[in-house]
């Protein structure tokens, strides 16, 4: 077969390598536990679920317009402007296959052969390849477990070169969970404007900030330079939507545009069902959101505690998101010299699924999601120390 050049360079997904051999064992009878996953346990809430079902009986079933229903994209406005004081028209905003594909519109619409766009790492695995795919050139600024997985504004400026086109944040972070502060925030922002960048904040875990810390979002920024912002949210994390596939952007109304044409041309509208599901989901409250908050918080602070008490092993609070991201190099061997290595065997020894931090950019980590109910995550942990203890 012929497969192209540009698919050539790209790398297969590290996390769904994770999963393949997790099915295996599974399939030879073995007891595995996935702290691997990257979507909550909950269920999707009833009335969401309530409105999905009634729309299909109601003949939501057709073709829709492509940047959304115009009923959830006033909800997606409404979101921005009640949460975040975004001052959005509907033509801001646009409904996309999950935040996935919004950020792939987005690198599509914005970046010319050979642009470079900034990362901070550790990063989403989906980030680099799909800049790849928009021919764009991924530049990785790293911030080590030591900095609580933050980069400052002079590391940023000392890989910007004059191809930097775009800077893409992700706070909180996945795999980190770390989030920005307002003045960590304000002054990477400013710099990046006055730099002349763009800026694509993927807010996906905005919901899922747990107090004393607080979300602190680009919509204020996007208000001020519309032409040099936009914000990636959607519902997957939030409501316990992952596959439902809704997206969502807030733009300014030409960047929408050029994104519909997108989409348009590859994937037309995201299911119209699922979309007035959607439309319950932002119209009916928050309160499933809070309770949820509650059980992540209560389950990161059970992470912690314990991941807490091991030797030699560095894990900054992640103040969002669901994931920790332990540093355990000290305790690589010979035999386990990286992080690949290491999940491999936590998974044949211990049974336990994890993602390896080089997937996302740092060899010296592993990712746990503890999007699990507290006993499985409790004795998921305790068999992950019996192996990286032994
Ligand atoms: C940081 C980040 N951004 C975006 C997404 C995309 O989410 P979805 O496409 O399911 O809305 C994910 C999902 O794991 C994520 O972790």
């Amino acid at each position: 077969m012929n497969i192209s050049d540009r698919l050539k360079q790209l790398k297969p997904s590290a996390t769904l390598a994770v999963n393949a051999k997790a099915l295996e064992l599974k399939a030879q009878g073995k007891e595995i536990v996935s702290l691997a996953v990257g979507e909550p346990d909950f269920p999707t809430p009833e009335y969401v679920r309530e409105a999905c079902k009634k729309a299909i009986d109601d003949g939501f079933t057709r073709y829709a317009a492509v940047p959304g229903l115009p009923d959830l994209r006033e909800a997606v406005a409404a979101y921005f402007n009640t949460f975040y004081n975004a001052y959005a028209a509907m033509e801001n905003t646009m409904v996309t296959n999950g935040g996935k594909q919004a950020l792939y519109n987005l690198f599509q619409a914005l970046l010319n052969p050979g642009d470079e766009v900034l990362i901070p790492g550790p990063y989403w695995v989906s980030y680099p390849p799909m800049v790849q795919l928009a021919e764009g050139v991924p530049v990785v600024v790293p911030a080590t477990a030591d900095a609580a997985f933050k980069v400052t504004v002079e590391q940023l400026e000392a890989h910007r070169t004059e191809k930097t086109r775009v800077l893409l944040l992700n706070s909180p972070s996945n795999p980190t969970g770390a989030a920005y502060n307002k003045a960590q925030m304000d002054a990477i922002a400013g710099w990046a404007i006055e730099k002349g960048l763009f800026i694509i904040s993927d807010e996906i875990y905005d919901q899922l900030v747990y107090a004393p810390a607080e979300h602190v979002s680009l919509c204020s920024w996007w208000t001020r330079y519309p032409e040099q912002v936009c914000v990636v949210n959607g519902l997957a994390k939030s409501f316990a939507m992952t596959g439902w596939r809704i997206g969502y952007v807030l733009a300014h109304a030409d960047l929408i545009k050029a994104m519909t044409k997108i989409q348009g041309q590859s994937t037309s509208n995201v299911c119209t069902f699922a979309q007035k599901g959607a439309v319950a989901a932002l119209s009916g409250g928050f309160a499933v959101v809070d309770e949820m908050r509650a059980a992540f918080r209560a389950r990161r602070d059970l992470a912690l505690k314990i991941v807490g008490s091991w030797p030699e092993v560095v894990c900054p609070v992640p103040e969002g998101a669901f994931y920790i991201f332990p540093d355990v190099h000290r305790h690589y061997t010979k035999a386990i010299p990286d992080s690949a290595t290491l999940c491999t065997a936590l998974l044949e020894e211990a049974g336990v699924a994890l993602v390896p931090g080089a997937a996302f950019g740092d060899d010296n980590c592993i990712r746990i999601s503890y999007a699990v109910d507290e006993a499985t995550l409790t004795s998921a942990l305790d068999k992950i120390a019996k192996v990286l203890f032994k």
